[in-house]
């Protein structure tokens, strides 16, 4: 039983490790895949070029319609998958409507406002990503997904001016990773999206992936739309441990502590008796 408590909890934490990580985006221009380029990993069934884009192959992405979001491996099965997408891509639609169009005078080499809207985030879903045997480590995963992301939002162009956003999640990778756009990133800082990441793992560590994202496109909007967000782990922190043992352990403690009291009340009272005893002795001699 304690052993298998021990690797549940070990693995778990592994787990966590690797989706903490895929938070911080790569900065400067990311390289386009393609011609004269080799390509660093494998990819699996999707290179960056060949991902479905959801704007107009929305088949492919497992949509009923145009959408922000792509999902053609259907991995959002907690729960009702046709729920999960309708629900995500309606968190996808209510950030660009509710959020102005950045674009400034300065971002006209990048494009400029085109019509109502501002920020557009987009959505992008693996099952896995496939690296070699001997490149499959943590690192290299987190760097896989941090140039399928990058590069991506720059073949997909989903956005006006740079303002776009491109999350993209690995679910067998444990890695999440959102890339920005120069202009988007003016208020989706690293330091965001990196907190936002670490918080969103509360939920995929536990295989909740569709509030995971749920979250994540709910803070990513409030700072967006330049709203106060509140960056406190949801649910409190995770705990690894099942509650019996969390009890198991604290009455072993309190134990602990006693009998430590315990002996050392007795050592005490043994130097005490000892000494008076000898003391009497030398009264009485
Ligand atoms: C999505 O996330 C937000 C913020 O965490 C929460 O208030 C909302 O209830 C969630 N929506 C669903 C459908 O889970």
């Amino acid at each position: 039983m304690l052993r298998h408590l021990c690797c549940f909890s070990a693995s778990l934490l592994l787990v966590s490790a690797q989706i903490g990580g895929g938070a911080r985006p790569v900065t400067g221009p990311p390289g386009r895949p393609g011609i004269g380029t080799p390509q660093p990993n494998g990819w699996g069934t999707y290179t960056p070029a060949t991902f479905p884009n959801s704007l107009t192959d929305f088949t492919a992405c497992q949509m009923p319609g145009e959408s922000l979001m792509c999902d053609p491996n259907a991995i959002l099965t907690d729960g009702d998958l046709t729920a999960n997408h309708a629900m995500l891509d309606h968190v996808l639609d209510s950030i660009r409507s509710s959020t102005q169009c950045a674009c400034t005078s300065e971002d006209e080499n990048f494009g400029q406002c085109e019509g109502e809207g501002g920020f557009t985030v987009s959505l992008a879903l693996v099952d896995k990503i496939e690296l070699d045997a001997n490149q499959d480590n943590k690192v290299d995963r987190m760097q896989a997904a941090s140039k399928f992301a990058n590069n991506l939002r720059v073949l997909q162009d989903h956005g006006q001016c740079d303002d776009d956003v491109t999350i993209f999640l690995s679910r067998k990778d444990d890695v999440m990773w959102t890339a920005t756009g120069k202009v988007a990133e003016r208020y989706l800082t690293p330091e965001l999206i990196n907190a936002i990441t670490l918080n969103a793992e509360n939920y995929f560590v536990k295989g909740e992936y569709t509030n995971g994202l749920n979250y994540t496109l709910t803070k990513y909007g409030q700072i967006l739309r330049g709203e106060q967000v509140d960056l406190t782990p949801p649910g409190g922190w995770y705990w690894p441990f099942p509650l019996w043992a969390v009890i198991v352990i604290g009455i072993v403690c309190t134990l602990v502590a006693i009998a430590l009291i315990g002996l050392a009340v007795w050592g005490c009272t043994r130097c005490c008796c000892a000494d008076k005893a000898e003391y009497t002795m030398g009264t009485r001699m």
